[in-house]
């Protein structure tokens, strides 16, 4: 290698060298504290594990917090609405970076044991949710369903409940969430909301 082209592979490196760090200081200054250094989510703040999104479902829903597509009324969506609507794009942007190049996580930090039944939320989640989650809740990005895994049944049963009370997949432009939304209808019993989100809980352990 000529001391030119030296040069210019050592540029490159410390140029995606300082991306990745950028991308990585804007993950742990603007989101970590919530979500967690490791991004495994932290249940006590409502904060869900983010390592086991795909990039388009976190592009989106943070789109969707900056444009009200989410719940207004919920204080954890309340949280993380303000937390995340005056950052620009850019910051945005390397914040998902970040959160892309982090390990997968399936932990799930709560202390109770979910209540539900698990046998009937197993046979809930067959009949009603498997088709667009997957068999084991991993999700399916062509149907725009995210992975359900490492989050916990609180989270869940709360998220589910904005959708089927109409607090989510409202907005002319949420398409997918329009699509849950009408969907969450059909299984509306709070209790089999419990069954079913403890089953799905489940599957990450
Ligand atoms: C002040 C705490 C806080 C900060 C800071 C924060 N979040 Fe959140 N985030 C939350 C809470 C709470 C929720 C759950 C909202 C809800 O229940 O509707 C959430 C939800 C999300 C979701 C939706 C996940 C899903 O399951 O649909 C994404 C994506 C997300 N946050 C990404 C980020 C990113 C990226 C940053 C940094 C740029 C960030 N958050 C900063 C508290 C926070
Ligand atoms: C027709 C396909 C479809 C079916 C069937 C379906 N979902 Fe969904 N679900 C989606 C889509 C699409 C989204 C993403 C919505 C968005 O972008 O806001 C979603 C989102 C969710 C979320 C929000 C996750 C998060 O991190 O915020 C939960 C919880 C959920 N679904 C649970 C269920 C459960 C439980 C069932 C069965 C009772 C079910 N879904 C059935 C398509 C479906």
């Amino acid at each position: 290698m000529k001391l030119s082209q030296k040069l210019a592979a050592l540029l490159l490196a410390i140029s995606a060298l300082s991306a990745t760090s950028l991308a990585d200081d804007a993950y742990q200054t603007h989101c970590a504290s919530c979500h967690g250094a490791s991004g495994a989510g932290n249940p006590s703040l409502g904060a869900p594990n983010l390592t086991l999104f795909s990039n388009a479902y976190l592009e989106r829903q943070l789109r969707g917090f900056q444009e009200g597509w989410r719940d207004t009324t919920d204080p954890y969506t309340q949280s993380m609405s303000a937390a995340v609507g005056a950052l620009d794009a850019g910051v945005v942007a390397e914040a998902l970076l970040a959160i892309d190049q982090l390990p997968d996580s399936r932990e799930i930090s709560v202390a109770k044991a979910a209540a539900g039944d698990t046998d009937r939320g197993a046979d809930l989640y067959t009949a009603y949710c498997g088709a667009c989650h997957g068999t084991n809740a991993g999700g399916n990005d062509a149907l725009g369903a995210p992975s359900l895994l490492g989050l916990d049944a609180d989270y869940l049963a709360r998220q589910y409940r904005h959708f089927s009370e109409g607090r989510r997949g409202f907005h002319a432009d949420d398409r997918y969430g329009k699509q849950m939304n009408r969907l969450s209808r059909s299984l509306k019993d709070p209790s089999l909301i419990d069954d079913v989100s403890a089953y799905v809980a489940q599957l990450s352990q």
